[in-house]
């Protein structure tokens, strides 16, 4: 985070708990898969990689060079690309894996210069299909930034239904699990 405080923009990586509610009750099947933003070090992908069922697949897409060395090594079934979250449609497209059933966001998107949060509803608009779910977290003392706000209405004009589903306290910082429906 020192290093990268504007992308990393996390003390530490996400708990086994936030972990825990950001896969919960999602399930990739054979003709489907997941794709994961900012995955970092692995601490959702660790989650993540049980919902997948067989024939499932999985994409993840970090833009640090270090984190996707490591992930490839903690990971070897898994697919990485090193690469911005702002191409995504075009990663997944370049990728050839099924259809996305549901994208996990693993970044601080409130924290990011805002063309970049444009660029990645841009992205989410053109790869989810009805059905298709985004789910993200936000910390508790950024829920209310401008930016954060902003985010959320702008998702909930283009996904059908949005909930709010859990308040994760064993994180640091304690963070929002939410989620959009197309
Ligand atoms: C807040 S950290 C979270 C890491 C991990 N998902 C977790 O929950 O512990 C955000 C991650 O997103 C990555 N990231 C930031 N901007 C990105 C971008 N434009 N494209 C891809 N990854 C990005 C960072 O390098 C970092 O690994």
């Amino acid at each position: 985070m020192l290093k990268n405080p504007t992308s990393v923009c996390a003390l530490a990586p996400s708990s086994r708990m936030l972990a825990r509610a950001m896969a919960s009750g999602l399930e990739i099947d054979s003709d489907e898969s997941v794709m994961e933003l900012g995955p970092g070090t692995g601490a959702l992908t660790d989650q993540i990689r049980h919902i997948i069922t067989d024939g499932g697949e999985y994409i993840g897409i970090e833009l640090e060079p270090r984190f996707v060395g490591l992930l490839r090594e903690r990971f070897p079934n898994l697919r990485f690309e090193q690469n911005s979250v702002t191409r995504a449609f075009q990663v997944h497209a370049d990728s050839g894996t099924p259809p996305v059933k549901a994208v996990i966001s693993g970044l601080s998107i409130s924290t990011m210069p805002g063309p970049v949060i444009d660029e990645i509803i841009v992205n989410l608009d053109r790869l989810l299909r009805p059905g298709s779910v985004f789910r993200m977290f936000q910390y508790v003392h950024a829920y209310y930034l401008p930016s954060a706000i902003r985010f959320r209405r702008r998702m909930s004009s283009l996904f059908s239904d949005y909930r709010c589903d859990a308040l994760v306290v064993r994180n640091l910082p304690p963070a929002f699990v939410l989620t959009w429906t197309r």
